[in-house]
């Protein structure tokens, strides 16, 4: 789907989790969603913010699973993603804290694995995401499934590319301060969801987002692995659809 500017297409996701959210609450049911950090979803999470102040939209039953967390982080620095999403979702709508699941960067490594194993079940035990949001790194990851990613991997620790640490350096004020690595839900976490959005924006994510959606299925660009997918939609504006 190509549209005219960012914010449409942040809009058009918007409304679609939106109704998930009213359908589920009229059924006295549960939303459950895959969030994503990074500049793409700001306008989504903005809209959504919208939407909980003046249009009455409740986060009472949504429960949430962010993608990823860098590791080592502690929750309170300014570059956690725990950090980001209170900033731009969850301190500004009525989600329950107990309903709000990011990986944690603050454990022992001997801990990371059996924490992954209890994300994943915590996910199933759900009945898995009912919509996953997505961007997509200048390396073709999703969540941080860098290249060679398996399609069947699962919430892991993972060692961050040197493209990926480049492109966080300035968030960190150096590229010596990114950590080396990061907890990410697997491809095969994300590929489980009933309806995944990617989104994309701006003329650098072209080349990837070309490669995503017509190259040749490769775990080398792990986004390619969601053309595999039933229900996927890649959210474009004209710039990041430009090499199509
Ligand atoms: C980070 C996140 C990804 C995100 C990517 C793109 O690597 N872990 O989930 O998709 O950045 O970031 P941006 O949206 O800022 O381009």
């Amino acid at each position: 789907n190509v549209f005219d500017t960012a914010k449409i297409a942040s809009k058009y996701a918007a409304d679609e989790i939106a109704s998930l959210i009213r359908d589920k609450a009229a059924k006295g049911e549960q939303a459950v969603l895959g969030l994503a950090t990074g500049s793409t979803p700001t306008q989504l999470y903005d809209e959504l913010v919208r939407m909980h102040k003046e249009e009455g939209l409740s986060f009472e039953n949504v429960v949430t699973f962010n993608l990823d967390e860098y590791y080592p982080m502690e929750p309170d620095s300014i570059h956690s993603y725990v950090h980001f999403m209170h900033e731009y979702l969850f301190d500004h709508v009525d989600i329950k804290e107990e309903n709000i699941h990011i990986p944690d960067g603050t454990l022992d490594r001997e801990d990371v694995y059996d924490f992954c194993q209890k994300y994943e079940e915590k996910i199933d035990a759900l009945g898995g995401l009912d919509i996953q949001i997505l961007g997509i790194g200048r390396t073709g990851h999703v969540g941080f499934n860098e290249p060679g990613s398996s399609i069947n991997s699962k919430t892991r620790l993972i060692a961050l590319d040197s493209l990926t640490i480049l492109d966080a350096a300035s968030g960190f004020f150096g590229v010596e301060n990114v950590p080396r690595r990061a907890i990410t839900m697997g491809v095969g976490t994300i590929m489980k969801a009933d309806r995944i959005f990617l989104m994309a924006w701006g003329e650098g994510k072209a080349k990837i987002v070309q490669k995503a959606i017509e190259g040749d299925i490769t775990s080398q660009i792990p986004a390619t692995f969601l053309q595999k997918h039933e229900n996927v939609e890649f959210l474009l504006d004209d710039a990041s659809s430009a090499e199509l």
